[in-house]
Formats: C-alpha cells, structure tokens, sequence
C-alpha cells in the first residue's frame, strides 16, 4: 500500500505543535509524478512506527529525504535532495541519494577484459568511468511495489551492453525502514553472461540537517586500518596504505575537519577525503562506521557485508550550482557520503576481490544506516 508523503503520523495531527516536522511533509509528490521511457515516476514515502520516515523514487531508485529524530526529538532530514524530479535530473550533482550500478565508483578508462574479451564502458569522469557511466542506475526508472508502509521493492533491467557492460542484468533493490530507525538496503542481480556488478547507494548526509552548512564538526569512525591510495585521477595504485598516523585515522572517533586541510598527498589527490576504506570486518553483526553530529546528537552506525567504504566528504559541492530543497546553497563540503562497495577499480587490479557476476550465480549485499541519539 502506497502512502502520501502529504499524510502527517496520526499521533501528530491533533497536538500538533511540533512545528519541526518540516521537510517530508512539505515535498508534492506531484512534482515527482512523470510518465519517463514508458514508465511512471512516482515518490514513495516509508514510515515506522516511531515517526521516522524516508521518501524515494523511483527515478535512480533515490532517496530523497530520510526524516529522523533528533536529541530534542525534532525530525530532522539528514540527507541533501531536491524538491522535484526536475531538480534530480537537471543539477549539475547526478548521483544525490541514487541507487548506483552497475558499478560504483571507478574503473580506469572505462576498460576491462573478461571471460576473454575487451570491453570499453563511458568516459564520464575525466578519462574514466565512473558511477555506471552517462546512463547508469541513478538515471533509470525501476518498477516498484510497495508490499507495506515501511519498504519499497524496486526492479529494473538492464539491457545487455548497457553502458557497455556484457549480460542482461536482473536488479532488485529492497529498501526497509525498521522499527528501529535503521534503512535497510538489500541488493540483488542476477545475469545471462559474465558481467560486473558493484552497487552501492549514494545519500550525501548531513547530521545536522540537509542545508545547513558544513559537515566538518561530525565526529566520523571508521573501523579500517588501511584505505587504497589513489592516484591524481581518483585510480587506486593497487596498494594498500595503513592509515596509523595519517589523517586517514579514523579507527577513534574525531571531526571529519581535523586533518582535511593537512599537507597530504593523497588529500591532494582527492581535494579532500574520496577515499575506499578497507574495512577490518564486514558482516552485519557489528558497525563499521559511525558518525556523530555534535549539533543535533544524531549518531549514525552503517553495517554492510561489502569490504570498502568510499568516504567523500562533498569536496565537488559548490553551493552555486547545487541549490537544493527549498532553494538552499548546498555548499562546498556541507555534505559527506559513506558508500558501501567493493574496491574501486577491481576489473583492473587482480590484487582486490573479484566484482564478476556469472549466470547462475546471484549477486546479494545488504547495507544499513541505522540512527539513534547520544547518550
Ligand atoms: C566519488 C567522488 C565523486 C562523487 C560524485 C563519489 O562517489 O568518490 O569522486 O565526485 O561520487 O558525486
């Protein structure tokens, strides 16, 4: 059953003071109403029982708020977005909440070979791919069944030689808001030939509150004793580097703007974080990041299965050009992402674990960002 975004909680209709419960209620699911390649583009709004809720479309299979309470109990939009589909498909900023594939991040010069052949997928980045190319995921419209008020079921098809990627490819993605404040997202494909598959999701968080302002006061913990060093096109070298001692150290808990401006080479590289964390463990039984914000007290844990974690922290934001909900500047660095995946680049470098999906086989990842307050 689809539920309006334009519906308030009924616990909230008759005291309704609370005045904070601002962005989700505000955003017309009519501006996301469009009919796009025969399909019909629609918001859908997921909600738990405890007042949180989240909006996505359809289109990119993007989130486009994720509503949370705060330490005063203020439901706050913790991730940047825009008030309409025009918005998501004219801003210079692809990807804001998008569900990526079929690879997230990059791959040099859009080249692989596999299963004995060459292929060459879209420069989109400079000289490389990136993201799924100028057609991936975040531009296409998925089909979706919302089976209850607390998840969406999204489906789409990707067409062999899609973006130049071998194989017919199955995708489902499963997002979940659970009862306690997590979003769950599952992911699935399945192929006809041998292909890759690398899907991630791309929200770009603030804690303090979608547009308002820089990011670097988040207290950030990342359980990774090394990341992949990139070179000045963002390509990992096939290394690791320990972080012991860099600014890279996020292994205890300190603000995202601590080290951001040290004299670094790969901070150089990446005009700030852009970096793939390796992550020390992966299964869903524990975190293996947390963020805090120091203004609203919203603490962000992500568990996932996947070994790396891409923290950017917004350093390609630049508030003339990224306008966001309600007309807000969306400034340099006022959001970051924490993206889930398996190593940028791995087609390419044998040392990082294989991104090869064959038929017969399938394809299943689950992440989940789940929010609670400091104690
Ligand atoms: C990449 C950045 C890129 C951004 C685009 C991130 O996943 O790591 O380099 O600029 O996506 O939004």
């Amino acid at each position: 059953m689809a539920v309006s975004s334009c519906d308030l909680p009924a616990e909230k209709k008759s005291t309704d003071k609370d005045t904070t419960l601002n962005v989700t209620y505000k955003l017309n699911p009519n501006n996301f109403e469009q009919t796009i390649n025969d399909k019909k583009v629609k918001l859908y709004t997921l909600k738990n029982n405890k007042g949180a809720s989240v909006a996505i479309t359809n289109f990119g299979g993007r989130v486009v708020s994720l509503m949370v309470p705060d330490k005063n109990n203020v439901l706050t939009d913790v991730v940047l977005g825009y008030d309409d589909l025009k918005g998501y498909q004219s801003q210079p900023e692809n990807y804001f909440g998008a569900i990526i594939g079929r690879y997230g991040n990059r791959i040099a010069k859009g080249k692989f070979n596999l299963a004995g052949k060459s292929y060459q997928l879209d420069i989109n980045d400079g000289v490389n791919t990136l993201h799924g190319g100028y057609n991936g995921f975040y531009k296409q419209v998925f089909d979706a069944v919302q089976p209850d008020s607390s998840s969406l079921e999204l489906t789409y098809t990707s067409k062999d030689g899609e973006g130049g990627y071998p194989g017919t490819l199955n995708v489902k993605v499963v997002y979940n808001l659970t009862a306690d404040d997590a979003l769950r997202i599952a992911y699935t494909a399945t192929t006809d030939k041998t292909t890759l598959v690398n899907m991630t999701n791309h929200a770009y968080f603030n804690l303090n509150g979608e547009g308002k302002g820089s990011i670097l006061n988040h207290l950030l913990m990342i359980k990774a004793d090394a990341i992949t060093p990139v070179d000045t096109k963002l390509i990992p070298t096939g290394k690791l580097q320990a972080v012991k001692g860099t600014p890279f150290d996020f292994t205890t808990a300190k603000a995202i703007g601590a080290n951001i401006n040290d004299r670094n080479e790969q901070l150089k590289n990446g005009k700030g974080y852009d970096h793939n964390f390796v992550l020390t463990k992966h299964t869903l039984s524990q975190s293996v990041a947390t963020v805090i914000s120091p203004e609203t007290g919203i603490v962000m844990d992500i568990y996932t299965d996947e070994p790396g974690l891409q923290f950017y922290s917004g350093n390609f934001l630049t508030g003339k050009t990224h306008d966001g909900r309600g007309g807000k500047a969306y400034d340099y660095r006022s959001a970051f992402c924490l993206e889930t995946q398996h190593f940028p680049d791995a087609p390419n470098q044998p040392a990082f674990a294989s991104t090869v999906l064959k038929p017969g086989q399938t394809y299943h990842t689950i992440t989940e960002y789940r929010f609670s307050i400091k104690k």
